[in-house]
């Protein structure tokens, strides 16, 4: 087995670690914050199942930012989206047979990957030209979507520009998987991407991309509107 082989192995067994771990612990570490205070941000629904809409309206269609801000909403959403198909897409990789949805979404795919460069762009752009939010902008912000973007050129350019043996890369992941190590090819553009892919991972449990497992325990978000019963139980009609 080559060196590189052996070193990207590692270096995905050593990130897919970090990654698990340590979402798991800053989630347990979320679930024990005390929320002492009712604060659902108003109007908010009345019963769990209101809770449970108003989530998933939250986290499909960014239902709060399209009411704060239309352009962040276009660029962040779009963002998203393409990055979920993006990835979807990405699933092949890991599975043999490859599932149905996801030979469903093969040519979707790839406009997602320009769709997501695009909402990245729009995302970044703000953070330079919005003199409010450039203020507030560390470089940790600039570097997550630096990372991003670049995951996402040296995809498109695998695509694009110098394709890579898909197939052995696929082999690879699987042999990952399976602890039987399997020869990775030394495109790279694929290199790159991989080592990017496991500085995401390894990153990720540190950084403001937490906001994904986080905003599920949003106090403002998922709490119902009881702090006061409604007048009917405490007038007894
Ligand atoms: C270990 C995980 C990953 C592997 C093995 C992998 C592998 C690949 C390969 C082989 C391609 C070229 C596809 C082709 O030529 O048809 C590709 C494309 C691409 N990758 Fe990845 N990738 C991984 C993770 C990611 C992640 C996490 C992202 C996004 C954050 C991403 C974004 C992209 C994009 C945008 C493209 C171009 C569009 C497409 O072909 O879907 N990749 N990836």
């Amino acid at each position: 087995m080559s060196t590189l082989t052996l070193i990207y192995a590692a270096l995905f067994y050593a990130a897919s670690a970090i990654l698990v771990v340590g979402v798991v612990l800053r989630i347990v570490r979320y679930a024990r914050i005390p929320v002492p205070l009712k604060i659902p941000t108003s109007p908010a629904p009345m019963t769990r199942g209101g809770v449970f809409w108003r989530m998933l309206r939250e986290v499909s269609l960014f239902e709060s930012l399209y009411r704060a801000n239309k352009w962040i909403w276009l660029f962040g959403w779009m963002f998203h989206v393409a990055l979920a198909v993006v990835l979807v897409r990405h699933v092949r990789y890991f599975t043999e047979p490859v599932w149905a949805l996801v030979a469903l979404v093969q040519p979707f795919g790839v406009y997602a990957g320009f769709a997501m460069l695009v909402g990245l762009a729009g995302l970044w752009a703000r953070r330079f030209l919005v003199e409010r939010i450039r203020y507030i902008s560390t470089i940790s912000d600039h570097l997550m979507l630096a990372l991003m973007a670049a995951i996402g050129a040296t995809g498109l350019a695998m695509k694009y520009l110098s394709h890579t043996d898909v197939v052995a890369a696929k082999a690879f992941m699987l042999g990952l998987m399976a602890f039987e190590l399997q020869p990775l090819p030394a495109d790279p553009l694929l290199l790159a991407h991989l080592a990017l892919v496991a500085a995401l991972m390894a990153v990720f449990p540190a950084s403001k991309l937490l906001h994904a497992p986080g905003v599920f325990f949003s106090p403002t978000r998922n709490q119902v509107d009881d702090a006061r019963p409604p007048v009917a139980a405490w007038t007894g009609e």
